[in-house]
């Protein structure tokens, strides 16, 4: 598979002994057992047993979700570069945007948000409820902007950069989603060997990891992780980007 995650993640994986994990994030995982889902194991016919691990709740911290796991190798290498502004950028609502905000309350750093209109809508305080309103409280700076979607690397987020410089400031530059950081995958990884403790505790293990695919980091990350026992053709990634090109080309 020719995946430019999986090519990140096996350029650092020979510094992994280096791999630092945050303990301000991984004291705030909730390394609970996957659930049964009984009821949606029998409505889809009572044939196959379906489990969900709970990536949309994992933590107490700002609620969680997969993108904390994202920042759980990033935020050492930001405090280890002596940043003391995380900078990110994502759409008005981004879950990602809204862990950074908590990431950087917890450790004591400064945070700049770009979010931009990535997705359209007509609800008249869309900007002003749900994740922006709770990355607001928080306590980080948000700054609005009008542009389409779009994970590259803009021209916003540069000027942001460029901006917590000009005030004194030391910017560390996370990318949407954090995924365009080399370490962005390694929280999957260790994801992998939660579900394989699990695994253990359950008495068998399971023959298919389902995951939602946007950028693929998420996805790159698990396969890493499960191929360590060989089983990463057993992870199925379902794009829901709804621009299926793209992951297309990036996977
Ligand atoms: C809940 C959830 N799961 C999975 C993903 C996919 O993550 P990735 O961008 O690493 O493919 C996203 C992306 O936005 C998400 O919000």
């Amino acid at each position: 598979m020719n995946c430019e995650w999986l090519i990140q993640l096996h350029r650092v994986f020979p510094e992994r002994k280096c791999w630092k994990s945050s303990n301000a994030i991984r004291s705030h995982l909730d390394p609970r057992r996957s659930r049964k889902l009984d009821r949606l194991s029998k409505h889809l016919g009572g044939k196959v047993e379906i489990y969900a691990k709970r990536e949309d709740c994992n933590s107490g911290l700002a609620f969680g979700g997969n993108k904390l796991r994202k920042l759980e190798y990033i935020i050492p290498d930001a405090i280890a570069s002596n940043a003391d502004t995380l900078v990110t950028i994502g759409g008005v609502q981004s879950n990602h945007t809204r862990m950074v905000a908590a990431v950087a309350a917890k450790i004591g750093m400064k945070c700049l948000l770009v979010q931009e209109s990535w997705v359209l809508h007509e609800d008249a305080v869309y900007d002003r409820v749900g994740n922006i309103l709770l990355s607001r409280i928080m306590g980080a700076e948000v700054r609005l902007v009008d542009e389409g979607f779009d994970i590259g690397i803009r021209r916003s987020w540069e000027q942001a950069l460029d901006e917590v410089k000009s005030r004194g400031g030391r910017p560390y530059a996370i990318p949407a989603g954090a995924s365009v950081h080399k370490y962005g995958g390694l929280g999957y990884v260790g994801l992998a060997e939660e579900v394989r403790a699990q695994e253990k505790q359950l008495g068998f293990a399971f023959d298919y990891i389902v995951v939602c695919t946007v950028t693929g980091s998420t996805h790159a990350g698990m396969l890493v992780g499960f191929a360590k026992d060989g089983r990463q053709r057993d992870v199925l990634g379902i794009d829901a980007s709804a621009t299926p090109p793209k992951p297309r080309r990036r996977c």
